[in-house]
């Protein structure tokens, strides 16, 4: 298994059936050495910065009812918010001051919020703050909405594909969803010429180590600038209460091997990972994960935001506790970086 580790670290490559190896093999010393090549890579790349980019979550309005989602439209016991531009204005100012330089818009797709309407705040954000980048997550669009997006000031969108495989997407997914929509519209970002991020849910109901191997084969192929990877955790109010949680070995297993495949992709330490253990955060850097991604948010609105039950955030995964976060990265010897961190291809 250490040879296929091996190749995968100087080919960046690897078939199907290999993948499907090392998502199976549980032995100590291999997965030790993997994570070992992962760190290899991430600190040859990255050093020891690690990029922070602010979250706003602008709605908690979805027309969606993806089985898995807090959010999900049918969910009746959330009670709704869509912040205003001047509320997310705010938001950027105080991220911007506290050494932001990136902001993340993500929220539920949410017809009220119009394409002219996302192109116009992303355009004063843009004049606002030249420097920062704008990173947009707010689900599937048109092809011309992504356009005038980009040309208003936005260059990079994160949309996970959540399963490669048809008849899983489906199981995840109500019937008027598609995987073929979803894989278009990664297509139209990337022909753009976003930094398109792509991932999966780790361990989401019905998933199976084939349908994983499936995803990699899948990112290897789209080669996307971003991979987001965190483990599915149930919510109380969704079809799947009663699924049990990711494997958090598992979610820093593919870190590390998404690291290997793509050593300048910016890969999170997420924060369904910080949620499900403590250290959580930590490990996924040590996988080879070198952005964390604090919530701006205002305090007011993040419990309304909850896509799974036990979300982390308090202390170090909120703005205010930026000064915990740089400590908690200080003891593995990790620093923030505030830099852009655009995607830089070696
Ligand atoms: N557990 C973990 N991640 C979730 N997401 C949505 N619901 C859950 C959940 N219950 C993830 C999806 C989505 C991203 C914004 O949040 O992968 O793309």
């Amino acid at each position: 298994m250490k040879h296929t580790i091996d190749r995968l670290c100087s080919q960046h490559s690897l078939d199907r059936q290999e993948y499907l190896e090392l998502l199976q093999c549980n032995d100590v010393d291999t997965l030790d050495y993997l994570r070992f090549q992962a760190q290899k890579a991430t600190l040859e790349r990255f050093g020891r910065d690690v990029y922070v980019r602010g979250l706003i979550e602008i709605t908690n309005e979805c027309r969606n009812n993806c089985l898995y989602c807090g959010i999900r439209q049918a969910n009746k016991m959330v009670a709704r918010y869509s912040l205003s531009q001047a509320t997310i204005l705010d938001c950027c100012r105080q991220g911007y001051e506290l050494g932001f330089r990136t902001f993340v818009l993500q929220g539920g797709e949410n017809p009220q919020m119009t394409d002219e309407w996302v192109e116009d705040t992303v355009a004063r954000i843009h004049s606002c703050y030249p420097d920062c980048a704008i990173t947009l997550s707010l689900g599937e669009r048109s092809r011309q909405a992504y356009e005038a997006f980009f040309k208003a000031g936005a260059s990079r969108y994160l949309l996970r594909h959540e399963t490669i495989t048809d008849s899983h997407y489906r199981r995840l997914h109500p019937t008027d969803m598609s995987l073929q929509n979803r894989i278009q519209c990664l297509r139209n970002l990337k022909e753009i010429g976003y930094q398109t991020g792509t991932g999966i849910m780790v361990g989401s109901p019905y998933q199976t180590l084939e349908n994983v191997a499936d995803d990699l084969k899948f990112i290897e192929e789209f080669q996307p600038q971003m991979i987001g990877i965190g483990p599915f955790i149930p919510h109380a109010q969704t079809p799947f209460a009663g699924a049990s949680a990711g494997s958090v070995e598992l979610t820093l297993k593919l870190i590390s091997i998404f690291r290997l495949m793509s050593p300048s992709a910016l890969i999170p330490s997420t924060t369904a990972l910080a949620s499900l253990s403590a250290d959580g955060r930590c490990r996924g850097i040590l996988a080879g994960a070198n952005v964390v991604m604090p919530n701006l948010s205002p305090p007011t609105f993040r419990g309304q935001y909850s896509l799974y039950n036990n979300k982390a955030a308090f202390g170090s995964e909120s703005a205010e506790g930026l000064r915990l976060l740089k400590e908690e990265l200080n003891t593995i010897n990790y620093n923030i970086s505030t830099e852009r961190g655009d995607y830089v291809q070696t």
